[in-house]
């Protein structure tokens, strides 16, 4: 008996112009290099220009996605953009991506999972193509957090970056074993409890200001391993794979330590570890769809590789997905 799966059919990413260091951090607050590097790993970020929004990186990386994917923007049903830094307030930045791609039908949301929101998304598109509410869809994470940063902060203002990466996702029938193409599995968890540790301090029903990203480091830090393999174990669990049979372990790039940590203790060995987060910083939802077009354009990831994916972030939220390429 066949199932629908939903089946990757390419991906692309933007990046801004603007490249920032961080020797050139040095200049606005007072860090180092050093500093930087050895606690995150992170060397240089990009930065969206002055009038530049987070829609436009989103559609620069759906116009890379679908001529990779060497489908047209007409054929598409379904645009899920995540990000937790849309254009406005509302609409959803979805609905730009949409109208500059000319799309006319089918549905364009925004979904806020903050650096989890492309697990969640494809996850969430996933549901919706296996379903048959919609036969092809653009899974986009898109971000502009140099806007939310406290540039006086430099606890926060050195580790992110702007960016937007994106996949095609079709609905296709797979023979219903674990050797299919597609989206094998995703598991979604999310624990409100921990919402003070890593939030912005504005919004529209609170101060009616934007407000900026605030975190304690040291409390992201102590829960993000334990959380990342933890959903990782389940989605071991549900599909009998194990560390030694994946291709390519492309986890949220949000620190080298939480990285390399979490591959550590799930037994998944360097070489198969995606790390990017030392050209992009942390560009949260954006950071795995930019590390995989990276790993797929270099020809790491090839049709058929196994690869996992791995993301944590406010809420908090996480959550890991299997994709057979
Ligand atoms: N440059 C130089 N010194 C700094 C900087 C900086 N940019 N930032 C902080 N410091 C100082 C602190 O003031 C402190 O000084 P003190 O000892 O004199 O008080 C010292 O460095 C140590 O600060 P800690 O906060 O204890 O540093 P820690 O080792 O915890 O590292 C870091 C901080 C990198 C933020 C770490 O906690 C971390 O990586 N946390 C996880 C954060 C993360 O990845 N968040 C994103 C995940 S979720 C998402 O993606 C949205």
């Amino acid at each position: 008996m066949t199932v629908t799966r939903s089946v990757v059919l390419g991906c692309g990413s933007y990046l801004p112009a603007r490249l920032v260091t961080n020797d050139d951090l040095t200049k606005i607050v007072e860090t180092s290099d050093e500093w930087i590097v050895q606690r995150t790993g992170i060397r240089e970020r990009h930065i969206a220009a002055d009038g530049e929004l987070t829609s436009d990186l989103g559609v620069a990386a759906a116009r890379a996605a679908l001529a990779d994917a060497k489908v047209d923007g007409q054929s598409i049903d379904l645009i899920v953009l995540a990000t937790s830094t849309p254009d406005n307030t509302f609409p959803a930045s979805a609905v730009a991506v949409q109208a500059a791609l000319g799309i006319t039908r089918g549905a364009a949301f925004d979904l806020q999972a903050v650096c989890s929101g492309f697990v969640y998304g494809m996850a969430t598109a996933d549901g919706l193509l296996r379903a048959g509410v919609h036969q092809r869809a653009l899974v986009i994470g898109a971000e502009t957090f140099s806007r939310i940063l406290d540039w006086t902060d430099r606890s926060t203002c050195v580790l992110f970056g702007d960016g937007a990466g994106a996949v095609v996702m079709e609905a296709q029938q797979q023979a219903g074993t674990r050797e299919d193409r597609g989206l094998l599995t995703a598991h979604l968890r999310s624990d409100g409890r921990h919402k003070k540790k890593l939030y912005v301090d504005g919004g529209p029903s609170s101060t009616g200001t934007v407000g900026h990203l605030r975190m304690e480091g040291k409390e992201v830090f102590r829960f993000a391993v334990g959380a990342i393999t933890d959903v990782i174990k389940d989605v071991f669990r549900d599909t009998g794979y194990t560390a030694d049979d994946l291709d390519w372990f492309v986890p949220h790039q949000a620190n080298k330590r939480i990285i390399d940590g979490s591959a550590h203790k799930l037994g998944i060995a360097p070489e198969k570890v995606v790390m990017t987060v030392d050209r992009h910083g942390n560009t949260s939802a954006a950071s795995i769809p930019l590390a995989l077009d990276v790993a797929v354009k270099d020809g790491r990831i090839k049709r058929g590789d196994l690869v996992l994916l791995e993301a944590m972030g406010g809420g908090f939220t996480w959550g890991a997905a299997l994709v057979r390429w």
